[in-house]
């Protein structure tokens, strides 16, 4: 894959693959459980593999003594984490891992609705999970703070931003309408993760940008306003952080679309038609515009 390719594309396009190599463990039915655990733990393997290469470093290998969250920073980072990092690297991924009918899982589950395959559900998953509404609001959140660069610089362009009707990602959500419980968690391990290395600019900053927009628009935050800033103080690079949400993800796609071919039951809504009707139809010259 070319190495200036995103790494969200590269993830879509390698579980696609996949399949290609495990016909068996990718047909829907009980046996999808093997492919639902080799799929999760092959997206760290993935993702550390293209990141390496296009880093001029050697493949990850094989560290079977670290755990899942270990072993991801590890292979995207060419260095073993210390505990608290890799703790922080585990309740990330733990609460990122599953949350109901999210988009990114819903078009797994239609997908696997129409018997298709465990591959092809979790590759309809990423490509929906890449949208910056659902998995990239984070990456955006630290191109904010980057911009912001000091807590006291808030104000003015997050008001600005305002002004101009845009949205501030990691803040709001189709379900939550008070803060997003996972935020609240999130929120102390940036604080934590930065006072180990004695660096809280990020925290102060989040906290600043937090407070103006309660104020200013009542919205509360959302799981991506403070993981952008732990993978950050990680080491971890902005194009990195949605495959480390799909990596997570995973665990809660593969467990959904299992269910779903437990009780199976295509998934076809109905449109509601509300354009004009009685039309005359007009042959395509005699069109104008
Ligand atoms: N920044 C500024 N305004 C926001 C906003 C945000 N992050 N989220 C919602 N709003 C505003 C909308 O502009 C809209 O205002 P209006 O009624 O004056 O037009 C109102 O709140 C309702 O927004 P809407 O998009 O209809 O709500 P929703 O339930 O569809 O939105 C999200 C949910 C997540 C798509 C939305 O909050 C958003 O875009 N957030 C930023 C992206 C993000 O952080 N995504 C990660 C989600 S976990």
């Amino acid at each position: 894959m070319p190495l200036d390719a995103s790494p969200m594309d590269v993830l879509r396009t390698s579980v696609s693959e996949l399949a290609l190599f495990e016909p068996e463990e990718s047909k829907p039915g009980a046996s999808s459980i093997g492919g639902a655990q080799r799929l999760t733990a092959a997206f760290p393997t993935i993702l550390g593999e293209f990141h390496r290469r296009r880093a001029g470093l050697p493949p990850p290998g094989e560290r079977p003594e670290l755990s899942h969250a270990a072993y991801l920073l590890y292979a995207l980072l060419d260095r073993e984490p210390n505990e608290l990092d890799a703790r922080a690297m585990d309740v990330a991924l733990i609460l990122h891992a599953d949350h109901e009918l999210n988009a990114s899982t819903f078009a797994a589950r239609v997908t696997a609705s129409t018997l298709s395959d465990l591959y092809s559900a979790v590759t309809s998953a990423v490509g929906t999970l890449k949208g910056p509404l659902h998995g990239g609001a984070n990456e955006r959140v630290m191109e904010l703070v980057e911009q912001i660069g000091t807590p006291d610089a808030a104000e003015t362009v997050v008001k600005a931003k305002l002004a101009r009707h845009e949205r501030v990602m990691g803040f709001g959500h189709r379900v939550y309408k008070v803060e997003d419980p996972r935020a609240t968690i999130l929120r102390e391990w940036s604080r934590k993760v930065g006072a180990a290395r004695g660096n809280l600019g990020y925290f102060e900053i989040l906290r600043e940008v937090e407070q103006i927009v309660h104020r200013e628009k009542g919205l509360y935050p959302n799981v991506d306003l403070y993981s952008g800033s732990i993978y950050s103080l990680l080491g971890v690079p902005h194009d990195l952080f949605t495959p480390i949400f799909a990596a997570s993800r995973v665990a809660g796609w593969t467990a959904h679309v299992l269910e779903e071919y437990q009780d199976l039951r295509l998934i076809r809504p109905t449109a509601k038609y509300v354009g004009a009707t009685d039309l005359t139809y007009l042959p395509l010259e005699a069109r104008t515009g």
